[in-house]
């Protein structure tokens, strides 16, 4: 369960982001929906551990995180987190498998790669380079170089940002579907979406102080 406890961040004195309670539980997949700026990735970062909270405290299956060094906080993200990027942070001069097998790197067995490609249906683009890619094949290498690690959580930042409707939907269909027993949380713009996810969060009612919890099941508004 990942927990937001008043948390606020502010950038040069700004408060970007000011979320009371929030709450994210194992298993669930939830759509994160909000205008520009309204803080949905400066949320995944700050779950993520790659920038840490101004005041309040994101706890993490009862895991303090700002308790954490950003060395243990770095491990964890390392073990438990598959984030993937709006703009894929792939290499493009490098094929698809060295884009998931650079992560030995970092000490991630990536042998269950083989699969998961073929699961998203690009297996035969295995050894192309990254530049010889479509826009929604990429973001399918994306997926799986953060699924690879099974994480128990993922964190998607506009995964059909730059999709049209047809394969984003496609791509969403695959995602969540790869994430069954995974905590997912998927910032997206486009609400026809909402049908493929356990919870839907509107980022701009909780800005603005209307709600501070989330929607009951299968709803499509916040
Ligand atoms: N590193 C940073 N330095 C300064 N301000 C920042 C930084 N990151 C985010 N902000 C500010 O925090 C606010 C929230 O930004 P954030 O990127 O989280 O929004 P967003 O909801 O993801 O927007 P978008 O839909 O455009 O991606 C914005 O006002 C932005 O200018
Ligand atoms: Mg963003």
């Amino acid at each position: 369960m990942i927990e937001i406890k008043n948390v606020t961040k502010e950038f040069q004195n700004e408060t970007a982001i000011d979320y009371k309670d929030m709450v994210f539980e194992n298993s669930k997949s939830y759509m994160l929906l909000g205008a520009s700026g309204c803080g949905k990735s400066t949320l995944l970062n700050l779950i993520a551990g790659i920038m840490a909270p101004t005041t309040g405290s994101i706890v993490i299956d009862g895991k303090r995180m700002e308790e954490l060094s950003q060395r243990e906080r770095d491990k964890f993200r390392i073990e438990k987190i598959g984030y993937i990027f709006q703009d894929f942070k792939l290499i493009e001069e490098m094929s698809v498998i060295d884009n998931i097998n650079i992560l030995n790197i970092e000490g991630i067995d990536t042998q269950g790669a083989p699969k998961l490609l073929e699961e998203l249906g690009i297996l035969d683009k295995k050894n192309a380079k990254i530049k010889h890619l479509s826009g929604g094949q990429k973001q399918r290498v994306a997926i799986v170089r953060a699924l690879v690690k099974s994480p128990e959580i993922i964190l998607a930042d506009e995964p059909t940002g730059n999709l049209n409707f047809a394969i984003g939907e496609q791509v969403i269909k695959e995602l969540v579907k790869a994430s069954q027993g995974k905590t997912l949380i998927a910032v997206t713009h486009d609400e026809r979406l909402s049908k493929y996810f356990d919870f839907v969060i509107d980022m701009n009612e909780i800005t603005s102080g209307k709600r501070d919890v989330v929607s009951e099941e299968g709803t499509k508004k916040c």
